[in-house]
């Protein structure tokens, strides 16, 4: 989607669809406010008959308004002025692009952004109009042709803002980049995006700017490095395990970089503690904080922020197989640490280990993994909110900040040293189970005994990664709250 900004009044702008915003209950403001005044107070009447629904996310297309130049006008309902906020400032420019996607719209001026609201300042408004725009006209397409009465998606926008405004354009295109990548390989199924496939799309990215590097680790090279927790739960399948690293140089060599690790788990049948059957195809997108972390980057990348930055993605497949890893099995990880293995579906925190003492080397000024990790993490938040755990409370806070900054919010879950016991084992240093009771806290303790010493978080992004429901589908988080941490670091 090109997206580009054009400062000319909203009554002249020519344009197949003029979409602007009004209140419950408020006089109009901004473009409302113009089109209604250039409309002779057409607008106000038809709001005031009612044929002009104003509630929150509701969406009124109108035809051949006199004396305004675009051919449809889509009006969005903002709701009470007193409830509006940045949560429902972003839904409604996504109602607004789904409305658009629905309604064969290719091309429309957004005005949305020129809406005052507390707190939401121009730069911000003007940039989540145009993510949200071009995250709702995502259309999935790899392996489905788009049927014949599936309409076009939005192909260009131009958004109500002077030139002053380009940064915000610029950070837009980056968010936009990120989730895309991180939503179309939440969406591949798991025969095609596996770790080979990872490790392709990452290559890929590092071809196009000359400021990333890349490297990857097969089999041979982890053995090497005595990565055999990560090793472990790829054993059972025929798809050779991976650790992917890119580095993004934006800042000189000597600036510690920001290091973000993702759970790349491109299909978890559970391994021999097989999964029940209903569902199990979910479990595709447990690459959900790889393909996040991968996002990211690539929104750094492209926004060229000056930050350092190291990727570093933890590849494998959890099959069953007679040489698959097994209950009862005691794995030596790369730190030394010993783990007794009491269920092959608790994989992921396996994979990350390795992979977090691997990351050690980079000397981060952040460490922080990504993961769908835990089951648990969706019943405690849903789909709402990434569950964030952290030792460092200056970390979370800046996490929890940048995810509010993106709408891409976090929560915090308590990593206290309490529910350490849970992991005790008779025959390794730890289990790699803790039992029923804070699944989610005890999968965050057992990677916290791997980054003693860092300035480290986890995330469990299990229940924001992927939406269910009607339009069920990768979301890309946490895409959002990434790259705006990345933004606030550089
Ligand atoms: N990938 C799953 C977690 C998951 C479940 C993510 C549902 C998204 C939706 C993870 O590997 C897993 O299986 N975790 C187990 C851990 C348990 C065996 C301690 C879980 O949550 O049940
Ligand atoms: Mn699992
Ligand atoms: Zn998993």
């Amino acid at each position: 989607m090109k997206i580009t900004l054009d400062s000319t009044p909203a009554n002249a702008v020519d344009t197949a669809c003029l979409v602007i915003g009004v209140f419950s209950k408020a006089a109009l403001q901004g473009s409302a406010d113009l089109v209604n005044q250039a409309s002779n107070g057409a607008l106000q009447k038809l709001i005031d008959s009612s044929d002009v629904d104003t509630s929150w996310k509701c969406a009124t297309l109108l035809h051949g308004l006199p004396g305004v130049a675009a051919e449809r006008i889509l009006v969005m309902g903002c709701g009470e002025t007193d409830k509006f906020d940045a949560v429902r400032y972003d839904l409604v420019c996504k109602s607004a692009g789904k409305f658009l996607r629905d309604h064969a719209v290719t091309s429309a001026h957004f005005c949305l952004n020129d809406i005052q609201a507390s707190d939401l300042n121009e730069h911000w408004r003007l940039r989540q109009a145009a993510v949200n725009l071009d995250w709702s006209n995502y259309l999935y397409t790899a392996t489905k042709a788009p049927k014949d009465d599936d309409h076009e998606p939005l192909k260009a926008a131009s958004f109500s803002a002077g030139d002053e405004l380009q940064p915000a354009l610029e950070q837009a295109r980056g968010f936009a980049a990120g989730y895309r990548r991180s939503r179309e390989l939440g969406n591949l199924p798991p025969n095609i995006c596996n770790p080979a496939y990872l490790e392709s799309e990452a290559r890929e990215i590092a071809g196009l700017y000359a400021n990333v590097d890349i490297e990857v680790l097969g089999q041979e090279e982890m053995a090497a490095l005595k990565m055999s927790a990560l090793l472990a739960v790829g054993q059972g399948s025929v798809n050779e395990p991976k650790l992917i690293v890119m580095k993004y140089r934006g800042k000189d060599d000597t600036s510690p970089p920001v290091v973000l690790v993702g759970k790349g788990i491109t299909f978890d049948s559970g391994g021999l503690s097989l999964k029940p059957g209903p569902n199990m195809e979910q479990m595709k997108f447990d690459m959900g904080g790889a393909a996040s972390v991968i996002g990211a980057f690539e929104a750094c990348a492209l926004m060229q922020l000056p930050v350092n930055v190291v990727c570093v993605v933890a590849a494998a497949e959890n099959m069953p197989d007679g040489k698959a890893y097994r209950p009862g099995d005691v794995l030596t990880s790369m730190s030394g640490k010993t783990i007794e293995v009491l269920n092959t579906d608790a994989e992921g925190r396996l994979v990350l280990c390795d992979a977090l003492t691997y990351s050690e080397q980079f000397n981060p000024a952040a460490l922080i993994d990504v993961a769908t990790l835990t089951g648990a993490c969706v019943i405690a938040l849903g789909n709402h909110a990434s569950a964030i755990m952290s030792k460092h409370d200056d970390l979370a806070d800046e996490l929890i900040e940048a995810g509010q900054q993106a709408v891409d919010r976090g929560w915090r879950l308590p990593l206290w040293d309490d529910y350490q016991a849970q992991l005790k084992s008779l025959f390794a240093d730890m289990k790699n189970v803790g039992g029923m009771p804070a699944g989610s806290v005890t999968a965050g303790c057992f990677l916290s005994r791997f980054t003693e010493g860092q300035r480290w978080a986890h995330i469990d992004c299990a229940g924001t990664t992927w939406k269910w429901g009607g339009d069920e589908g990768s979301t890309g988080r946490p895409v959002g709250l990434l790259t705006q941490f990345l933004i606030n670091q550089a």
